[in-house]
């Protein structure tokens, strides 16, 4: 069976999940059901970053000591990802002793090997420049803006500090022919295009030296043989994503799942994961990931997302207002993934009872309504299939190949629009073959009528239970099909319904109409 290993990023303990949070995870999640419903092998990974000067500020703040802190704020993610129904195989966090061990041994592994241009990959010097804690990054003086009262802000926005310290240094610099050489024999490694076009231009202006090591503070993983320096936290946190398959063991049985196929980014951390990750896994001798594919941000009304705006979406929130599958519905099919987005109640209720409640629930509601009142709440008979009904359904069953394109792609609201387009064809199939009228003058041609809709919603539900696993489950059951049949390898006639299955009770509407408070 061939495997997929799906990642997220980890994410920082310092504050609580967010839409940007919930976003990341859900597009994996999508990807890792697709991928199980096709056959695979499924990995999928998420966790916590739990290291580094921001979350040992923010605990401090709070005057809690850090491991205390990261316990109950991990907690929250791992809430969020219950509460939008992710199906996360391992959940890490950058605390555990596993992922300190594995820390410790690529730290060792990449010192162990020396860089193309026969130097040692690692050596210690002094850092002195600028770092934004935010960002937990490191900015030459070229890269800084003049912020609000003179200050220097880093191109994020984030505001920046002068560090002097004793480091470790990676020889970055050593790596840019191997990184070009890469990107160049793997051209799908970033994703979209206009992300590796820019990271491609940004390693052949050529490389720094990375600061891999710091002092001045103490939560982090130790640097081996030196209790001084505990190590950069984005060395620490990259390291996850081998970790969590068993690094440094690689006679593991889960080190089968690397190299990953996907590791799943927003724009503002491509940088750390297509440049910096290769580099450091190459010199550890390990093999880089398939691909890393960066998506857009969402503001909020047109407005940018932050904290002091206070205007920060909870996810929690939405699901409560909304429901969880539109809101997982509409975050994938809203906006073209890759470009940044805006979030709007207006666009959110639109499409609501557009898409979800007129146009996929209203179907489902008026075709198990009248198979259960006409049919004596059994699946009907199908008698003859005339070649309407027959390419009515084949063309759904037959647009897997499509829609597997779309999602190794990553195009997920071109992958709801396909399904969408089934979703029409099935209100247009009800509308011209008006099943109510057959129901006096010819009773066995309304069942067949109505058992091609039901069957052509069975493989509608089957495609799109990635993207909404609840309702569509409701589907399931309201049909009778059972949980072992909703599997890609069901699509199509060879495992239609069978006729006389009886329904387990009256259809309830799967998808209620938005209706706004009246605040009159
Ligand atoms: N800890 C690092 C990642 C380490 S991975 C080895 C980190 N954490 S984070 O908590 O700040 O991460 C956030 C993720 O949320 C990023 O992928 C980021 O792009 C995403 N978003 C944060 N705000 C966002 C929006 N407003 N919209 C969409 N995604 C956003 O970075």
């Amino acid at each position: 069976m061939s495997r997929y290993y799906v990642t997220t990023p980890i994410y920082y303990v310092n504050d609580d999940p967010h839409i940007g949070h919930a976003y990341t995870t859900l597009a994996c999640d999508a990807l890792a059901r697709f991928m199980r419903l096709d056959g695979r092998d499924v990995r999928f990974l998420t966790g916590t970053d739990e290291h580094g000067q921001k979350v040992e500020k923010a605990a401090a703040e709070k005057g809690i000591d850090p491991q205390s802190f990261t316990d109950e704020i991990s907690k929250n993610f791992r809430r969020l990802a219950d509460v939008m129904n992710f199906s996360y195989d391992d959940f890490i966090r950058t605390t555990e002793p596993r992922h300190i061990d594995s820390c410790q041994a690529i730290w060792k592994a990449i010192a162990s090997k020396q860089s193309p241009l026969r130097q040692d990959n690692i050596y210690l010097g002094k850092y002195a420049g600028w770092y934004a804690v935010r960002d937990e990054a490191f900015y030459t003086e070229g890269e800084l803006e003049e912020g609000p009262g003179g200050k220097k802000i880093a191109p994020s926005g984030a505001e920046v500090e002068w560090v002097e310290e004793p480091s470790y240094f990676f020889r970055l610099s050593d790596w840019q022919d191997a990184l070009l050489k890469f990107y160049a024999d793997n051209p799908d490694f970033i994703a979209p295009a206009s992300r590796r076009n820019e990271v491609v231009s940004f390693v052949e202006g050529g490389l720094n030296d990375l600061s891999i090591s710091r002092t001045t503070f103490s939560w982090g993983v130790p640097v081996p043989d030196d209790e001084d320096h505990i190590m950069y936290v984005w060395l620490d946190a990259l390291t996850n994503y081998i970790t969590a398959v068993g690094h440094p063991d690689s006679d593991a049985d889960l080190w089968q799942y690397w190299p990953a196929n996907l590791h799943m980014v927003g724009k503002d951390i491509l940088r750390f994961h297509t440049v910096y990750w290769p580099a450091f896994l190459m010199a550890a001798g390990i093999e880089p990931p398939k691909r890393v594919f960066a998506h857009g941000w969402w503001t909020n009304e047109g407005q940018k997302i932050s904290k002091s705006v206070g205007n920060v979406i909870d996810p929690f929130e939405l699901v409560e207002k909304y429901g969880l599958d539109p809101v997982r519905y509409f975050l994938l099919r809203q906006v073209p993934f890759g470009n940044d987005g805006d979030f709007s109640h207006q666009a959110m209720v639109h499409r609501l009872n557009g898409d979800l409640a007129n146009d996929l629930g209203n179907l489902c509601q008026r075709v198990m309504s009248m198979v259960f009142r006409n049919c004596d709440g059994k699946i009907p008979e199908s008698h003859s299939l005339n070649a309407t009904d027959e390419q009515f359904v084949t063309a759904i069953s037959d647009s897997l190949d499509d829609l597997r394109a779309l999602m190794e792609a990553q195009a997920f609201h071109q992958a709801l629009e396909l399904i969408w387009r089934h979703v029409a064809d099935a209100n247009r199939y009800v509308d011209e073959q008006a099943p109510w009228e057959l129901r006096k003058s010819d009773p066995p041609r309304m069942e067949t009528v109505l058992y091609t809709l039901a069957e052509g919603i069975r493989n509608i539900a089957i495609l799109a239970s990635p993207f909404m696993p609840d309702s569509m489950d409701k589907v399931f059951e309201t049909l009778g099909v059972g949980e072992a049949e909703r599997g890609f390898d069901r699509l199509g006639p060879a495992h239609a319904l069978t006729s006389g299955t009886p329904m387990p009770g009256k259809p309830q509407p799967i998808f209620p109409r938005f209706v706004e408070e009246d605040d009159g």
